[in-house]
């Protein structure tokens, strides 16, 4: 598939909009919560764009259609990558990954030592594909003690300095 990689410019706002739902969307599908970025969670994408920290954003497109974005934002002089996000009949297809290898081209070219991506750990197939290019060095983790008497459904299968770690994902209640 075409796709061309290229810096955002206003005229993407509505595409970016909708596809800051669909991010949000994941999210409320992988947390089983369809509470999670409130009545307009498209509004989001407006404090992205005013963020002093946001370095770049790029868009991918295709015949003029807009298929997925990506910003890096830098403090302190390292960079991250957030959000990355890619339509849904698009996934798969190598957009994504197009798109993240623009943004760490980028903070090479800023001679950055390193860029991060903080996917909740829930986010398995995304997990996936970031580990894949290269992303290998954890950093700060979360960790949460369930405090709620409510039973729920935690997947094992992470191990972390030879302790056993679970983690949720809704498509294995
Ligand atoms: C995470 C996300 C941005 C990745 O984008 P993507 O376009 O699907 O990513 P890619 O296609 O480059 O890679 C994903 C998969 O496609 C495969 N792939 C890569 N290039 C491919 C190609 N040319 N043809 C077919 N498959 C390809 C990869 O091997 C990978 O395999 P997997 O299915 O085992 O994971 C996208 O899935 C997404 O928007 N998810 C929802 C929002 C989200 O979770 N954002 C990240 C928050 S941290």
């Amino acid at each position: 598939m075409k796709v061309n990689i290229r810096e955002y410019r206003d005229s993407d706002y509505d595409a970016c909009r909708a596809l800051w739902v669909e991010l949000t969307q994941h999210h409320r599908d992988i947390y089983a919560d369809q509470s999670i970025g409130g009545d307009d969670p498209g509004a989001e994408l407006d404090s992205h764009l005013k963020d002093p920290k946001r370095a770049k954003t790029w868009v991918a497109e295709r015949k003029d259609s807009v298929l997925g974005f990506c910003s890096l934002i830098v403090e302190y002089g390292s960079g991250e990558i957030d959000p990355v996000v890619v339509t849904k009949s698009d996934r798969s297809k190598g957009v994504g990954t197009a798109l993240l290898q623009t943004a760490i081209e980028e903070a090479k070219s800023r001679g950055m030592r390193s860029v991060s991506i903080q996917p909740v750990a829930r986010n398995v197939d995304a997990m996936r594909l970031y580990r894949r290019l290269g992303f290998h060095i954890l950093g700060h983790i979360d960790m949460t003690l369930y405090l709620s008497s409510k039973a729920s459904n935690w997947k094992p299968g992470i191990t972390i300095h030879g302790e056993e770690y679970v983690y949720y994902n809704s498509r294995y209640m």
